[in-house]
């Protein structure tokens, strides 16, 4: 991916690490879109950045990206780059769940998202220069935490979905970058869950200068390790993980 002079959108690039991402590509010549369902978090973004575009949506919902990929090509037809960003995270009890519909949306949003907006965007990207799609996975990908099941499961799957995406775009021009966070201080899963969690501007940077390199996979601290590990290794760091008294996560 080019380091400057690319048009962006990042889906849930009004707060965490989505906007730290956002600051920072900005700040290298790039152009910026931005969407997520919160519109006070959105325009508080215009406000800081009155360049970045921004647009209510709820990537939950069909329609919603949809009309998401249409106005994005519309207001920057050289769109070149998509971030699969936004996601939530839900700690399930899953012997006592009973709320089904909470338990779809994160499989939606986390899962049904990337892959139908990945479908939406690639006859687009395919026709840019130096085209990328970016999806942000997790640590979580590699090891489960228990306690998060339903996310840990989704974002295993987006992995393995953006190997395959890699593998059958080989010879496209489109590059398939990873961003793969450990635990990250952001408001995922609600505010103080990830205060363990490293920095976000110190993960962005990082990310940054890893994709300077031509990284396909960027990891760090914990999910450079989970993301590495021998089978061996996983089961030590899923017994670590899930400590029965052990709280919060790690990724
Ligand atoms: N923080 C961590 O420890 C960590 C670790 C590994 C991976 N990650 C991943 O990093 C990504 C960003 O998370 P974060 O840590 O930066 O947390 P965050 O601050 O809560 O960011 C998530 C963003 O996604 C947006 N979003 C959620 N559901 C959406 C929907 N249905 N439609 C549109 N936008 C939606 C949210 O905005 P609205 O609520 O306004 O829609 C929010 O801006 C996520 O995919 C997460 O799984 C985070």
């Amino acid at each position: 991916m080019r380091a400057s002079k690319n048009t962006i959108l990042i889906t849930g690039g009004a707060t965490g690490i989505g906007l730290a991402l956002a600051e920072r590509f900005l700040k290298s010549g790039n152009e910026i879109l931005v969407c997520g369902r919160r519109e006070e978090k959105l325009l508080e973004l215009r406000r800081k950045h009155p360049a970045i575009k921004t647009r209510v949506c709820d990537v939950a919902l069909e329609t919603d990206r949809v009309a998401l990929c249409e106005w994005a090509v519309s207001e920057s037809p050289a769109l070149n780059v998509l971030v699969n960003n936004a996601g939530i995270q839900r700690r399930v009890n899953l012997a006592e769940e009973k709320h089904w519909e909470a338990v779809e949306e994160e499989i939606v949003i986390n899962l049904h998202a990337p892959v139908h907006l990945t479908m939406l965007f690639l006859p687009h990207l395919t026709k840019q220069k130096e085209p990328a799609i970016l999806n942000v996975t997790s640590g979580l990908s590699f090891v489960p935490l228990a306690g998060a099941p339903v996310y840990s499961a989704t974002k295993a799957a987006l992995h393995s979905f953006t190997l395959s995406l890699r593998h059958q775009l080989t010879g496209s021009p489109v590059e398939v970058i990873e961003i793969i966070p450990p635990a990250v201080d952001t408001d995922l899963g609600g505010p103080g869950l990830h205060t363990h969690g490293v920095p976000v501007g110190e993960f962005a940077d990082h990310v940054m200068e890893r994709l300077k390199t031509g990284a396909r996979e960027i990891a760090y601290g914990f999910s450079e390790q989970s993301s590495h590990a021998s089978r061996a290794e996983l089961d030590a760091i899923f017994e670590r993980l899930n400590q029965p008294t052990r709280e919060p996560s790690r990724a």
